[in-house]
């Protein structure tokens, strides 16, 4: 073993084949803008925002500014007992965009962190206001919540849940994934056919009885499992089902947040607002690792009613609300408003819809979906062989000076919404280009 290949031993790297990839390393150590840089100084055109979260673009000065300014100021405080003025500055300044009613936030670490945060808010609230037998909760097929117990639990991703026996949270139950793709192929924006899939959850909640179901948790959009959009009208029945039954609907939007619709959250841009809200990824624009968890006034309230000045919800990260992650969240929302970047998200989304399309009928593309600047292709997988196709084109787009995000054999794009026209054209052509080679 090469000098080299051994020094890449030790990390044990994060959902990737890690003796493929230390074999033939993808190694980047800048960034700026729309691009990376490897090592030996090789431009890489960024179409997924990292992994889904710098939405402000690479290294913004403004951003990179405030971090510097706070490390030098305060390195840590702790948030039990003790408070940060700019943590209660920076919670303000989310529930100013927050949905109508989500006025108080709960500061993770992470994307998985704000779904367990989530997910025990819910049950604790359930508790609180004396309904103690609501304890199930029901997720969806293809659904990505993170890697923590309880987001593997509600997740539907069969991968992320079979390496590790049974020992998921019981009581949970899935509703059907929404990817119809027979019907829905080639959709542009929200596909047309599917809002029945939503009944399912009629089904669920009578075999269970509604009176055992704490809450639902979707994706408005499923990224992870390949960018899955919601029939029309889907989540506006999610949310009528969740009503009639006094069911909490928490929409996780550690993807779809943050301008990456087009609007500040996919509860917005889609008109449908739900009780609890996971955040994380373009909080801080990916810049310093942080998750905010959005809860509905009538929930908080009912924590905080009861007498007596005891800890309400025995729950919290030493890092919450890291002084660091604080700085960046706050200077990343000055950015996004001051620059209008989710309005931009919005203008450039039919470019990037035309963009995609024109893939339609390049060798085995069998769909094209997208809503706002998240979006997917789809390829036929070689003849038993799932993902491998898929798996060769992160080779082939990153030695073609670009960074895309594969799920199976789907790709997923996902820009910071700084894109410009001529990034998308970039992008598209390079990966038509690839597509024609095989
Ligand atoms: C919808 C959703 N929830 C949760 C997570 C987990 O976030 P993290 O990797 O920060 O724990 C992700 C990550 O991609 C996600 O897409």
């Amino acid at each position: 073993m090469s000098e080299h290949q051994q020094s890449l031993e030790s990390f044990w790297m994060p959902f990737t084949g890690n003796r493929a990839f230390k074999k033939n390393p993808r190694l980047i150590d800048q960034a700026r803008g729309m691009h990376y840089y490897t090592p030996d100084g090789r431009e890489i055109l960024d179409m997924v925002a990292g992994l889904w979260c710098c939405n402000a673009g690479h290294g913004h000065p403004k951003i990179v500014e405030a971090i510097q300014a706070q490390a030098a100021k305060m390195d840590y405080a702790p948030h039990f007992n003790f408070g940060h003025p700019a943590a209660f500055e920076a919670a303000e300044m989310l529930a100013a965009i927050a949905p109508e009613g989500l006025n108080h936030v709960f500061f993770t670490n992470s994307g998985s962190e704000s779904v367990d945060t989530a997910l025990k808010i819910a049950l604790a609230y359930q508790k609180e206001r004396g309904q103690a037998g609501r304890t199930r909760l029901i997720g969806r097929e293809r659904g990505y919540h993170g890697v923590g117990f309880g987001g593997i639990s509600v997740g539907g991703i069969t991968n992320n849940r079979m390496q590790f026996s049974n020992s998921m949270i019981p009581g949970v139950d899935h509703l059907p994934h929404t990817h119809l793709i027979d019907r829905n192929a080639f959709s542009r924006g929200l596909p047309e056919y599917g809002i029945e899939l939503a009944d399912e959850l009629e089904n669920i909640l009578t075999l269970h009885h509604p009176s055992t179901v704490a809450a639902v948790i979707v994706e408005p959009v499923a990224g992870s499992a390949g960018v899955l959009m919601p029939p029309r009208g889907y989540l506006k029945r999610l949310r009528e089902i969740c009503d009639k039954h006094d069911i909490l609907l928490i929409f996780d939007e550690v993807i779809t947040g943050f301008g990456r619709l087009g609007d500040n959250f996919a509860a917005q841009a889609f008109d449908v607002i739900p009780d609890i809200m996971t955040t994380a990824k373009g909080l801080t624009s990916g810049t310093v690792p942080m998750g905010a968890v959005f809860v509905r006034d009538e929930i908080y309230n009912e924590f905080m009613s009861k007498p007596g000045g005891a800890i309400e919800l025995f729950h919290g990260y030493t890092y919450s609300a890291h002084p660091l992650a604080v700085a960046a969240c706050k200077a990343t929302q000055q950015v996004y408003a001051y620059e209008g970047l989710f309005q931009r998200a919005a203008e450039m989304a039919p470019v990037f819809e035309d963009a995609l399309h024109s893939l339609k009928g390049e060798p085995n593309v069998i769909d094209v979906r997208n809503f706002g600047l998240m979006g997917a292709v789809e390829l036929a997988p070689l003849e038993g062989q799932p993902g491998v196709r898929g798996a060769e084109l992160i080779q082939k787009t990153f030695d073609a000076g670009l960074m895309i995000r594969i799920t199976g054999d789907t790709i997923a794009f996902s820009p910071p919404l700084i894109v410009e026209e001529s990034h998308i054209q970039q992008a598209v052509e390079t990966l038509r280009k690839i597509l024609r080679a095989k």
